[in-house]
């Protein structure tokens, strides 16, 4: 498939989502898989929320570059921010960068500072998208494009996921769509500011990720729930029967 033909089909994916699914809402790291999914939202469809999970961890260039397309975009981002006595009990148990000390306490910072935002960004909601590809990791290479997410009980989208890395930057290129500065400074996959490094020439894309842990522990919790698969993208229920 040609690249026009993938944005033409992921177009048609998001005019299926929003016409069947209300309220729809887009999840969004700002990567560059987001950005496109980003550019294609805010120009033709408004009626889906960009909502981002404001750790606040984010790299310094992750915010600049949500500024910058709110700006260009004319669209607000809304951001969800954790608990703060969550944040407190935790960093008063176990200091601030713990998420270094084991998988256990770095799961929990994810838990408080990602998962628990996530389940409140998505309560009263009929479907969210995500920018996964299965390109990215072993353990997405049988993602679904839509699939009911139980643990959420909402229907959950990952339009672009037999996306390649080389069509997301020539998307990118193609549209000038503006994307996190951390890519040109090695940084394929990002994420919270202490847990995310460049990676060398050669490396895997999620290398930087988490990069003292294992593979097989490298899973924030966002994407770990139970999800039940439907045959098309297409075949949808309306949003009134999903929940
Ligand atoms: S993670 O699970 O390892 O952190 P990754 O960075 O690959 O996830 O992003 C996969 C998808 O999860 C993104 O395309 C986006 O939909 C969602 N996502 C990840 N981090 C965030 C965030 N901070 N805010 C909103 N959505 C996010
Ligand atoms: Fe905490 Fe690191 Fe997870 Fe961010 S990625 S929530 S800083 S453990």
């Amino acid at each position: 498939m040609s690249l026009d033909e993938k944005v033409a089909a992921l177009h048609a994916s998001l005019d299926g989502i929003v016409r069947q699914y209300s309220p729809a809402v887009f999840a969004s790291s700002f990567g560059a898989e987001d950005m496109v999914l980003t550019d294609l939202i805010a120009t033709d469809f408004p009626a889906i929320e960009v909502f981002t999970l404001d750790t606040g961890r984010l790299p310094e260039e992750t915010q600049q570059l949500i500024a910058a397309v709110q700006d260009r975009y004319r669209i607000k981002v809304r951001a969800y921010f954790p608990d703060t006595t969550a944040v407190e009990q935790y960093t008063h148990a176990h200091g601030t960068n713990a998420f270094y000390d084991s998988v256990a306490l770095r799961k929990e910072c994810c838990f408080v500072r990602k998962v628990e935002p996530l389940r409140r960004a998505l309560t009263g909601k009929a479907a969210w998208i995500t920018g996964m590809r299965r390109e990215q990791s072993q353990t997405r290479k049988d993602l679904q494009e839509s699939a009911f997410d139980v643990a959420h009980g909402l229907q959950k989208f990952s339009p672009m996921l037999d996306w390649s890395n080389e069509e997301v930057w020539e998307y990118i290129r193609a549209r000038n769509v503006p994307y996190n500065a951390l890519h040109d400074r090695g940084y394929p996959s990002i994420g919270c500011a202490p847990c995310t490094r460049a990676v060398q020439p050669g490396e895997d894309i999620r290398a930087g990720r988490w990069w003292w842990e294992q593979p097989e522990h490298k899973e924030c919790g966002l994407h770990t729930a139970p999800a039940q698969p439907t045959a098309q993208i297409l075949s949808f229920k309306p949003a009134s029967l999903q929940r």
